[in-house]
């Protein structure tokens, strides 16, 4: 068990509107009580950064706000992209990179996921790498394999000094946005194994210290039994993130 603070960090993925973000964060923020124990994050879209930013600040309990993806160049001819820097510019200092969905669906590979890795820190963003595996690799016995081969290709080449601004997240892939949740046995194999993983990549005191993040289907009535589980030191939340009366719920699971 890690023994940082506790993630719990919301992935609105591509939801909501200029309004209803602004609303839904600036509700989060005033949900939250000062004593909470987690450390809160919002990844709302892109394109809404400056206003969520903006409508979490001031909050009694501080909310770090991050984007779902972005590009390795620093500025240019890349047409959609966004940089790193025009993240931080909002005023956001988080990135996901590495999301399943950016893999199966967008087409990203280890090499690109690993430059993203490279540019947010660089720049001085705090990231989230993403792995996991898909139902067909859980089945053929590549869990382990899959994991360890995306955490050391996400991670190839970064600096010691900046492992302190890394977190990871395990999503197994089946149980994102199906309502399967891996159980919290099958959940704490593969973060104790990827722990292992990123201590033999790093050094034992930084695998010590590295929050290891499930994602897949948390929910209000999930997250308890999840979070005890050694191991694992937050969640990433999917749809329940896009409703206060789920969300609130999971950041207090503690109380
Ligand atoms: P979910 O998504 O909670 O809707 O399964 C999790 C994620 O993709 O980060």
């Amino acid at each position: 068990m890690s023994q940082a603070r506790t993630i719990i960090a919301g992935n609105w993925k591509m939801n909501t509107d200029l309004e209803s973000a602004a609303a839904l964060a600036g509700a989060v923020a005033a949900g939250l009580e000062a004593g909470f124990g987690a450390d809160v994050l919002l990844f709302p879209p892109a394109v809404f950064l400056a206003q969520v930013v903006d409508a979490v600040a001031g909050s009694g309990h501080p909310v770090g706000v991050g984007c779902q993806n972005l590009y390795f160049e620093t500025s240019g001819a890349f047409t959609g992209e966004t940089s790193a820097g025009m993240v931080l510019s909002t005023g956001a200092s988080w990135a996901l990179v590495g999301h399943s969905e950016r893999r199966h669906v967008l087409g990203e590979d280890d090499a690109l996921i690993n430059r993203k890795v490279h540019a947010a820190l660089a720049r001085g963003l705090d990231v989230i790498l993403c792995i996991g595996e898909t139902i067909e690799q859980r089945e053929a016995g590549e869990t382990e394999a899959t994991n360890a081969r995306q955490l050391t290709a996400g991670i190839q080449g970064v600096a010691p000094a900046d492992l302190g601004r890394l977190t990871i997240a395990y999503e197994p892939v089946w149980a994102i946005g199906t309502g399967l949740t891996a159980s919290p046995a099958q959940a704490g194999a593969v973060h104790a194994y990827v722990r292992g993983v990123f201590a033999g990549l790093t050094t034992d005191a930084d695998a010590e210290r590295i929050r290891i993040l499930y994602g897949g289907s948390v929910k209000p009535d999930n997250v308890r039994e999840l979070m005890a589980v050694d191991d694992i030191d937050g969640a990433l939340v999917g749809g329940a993130s896009l409703g206060l009366e789920t969300f609130l719920p999971i950041v207090d699971f503690g109380n």
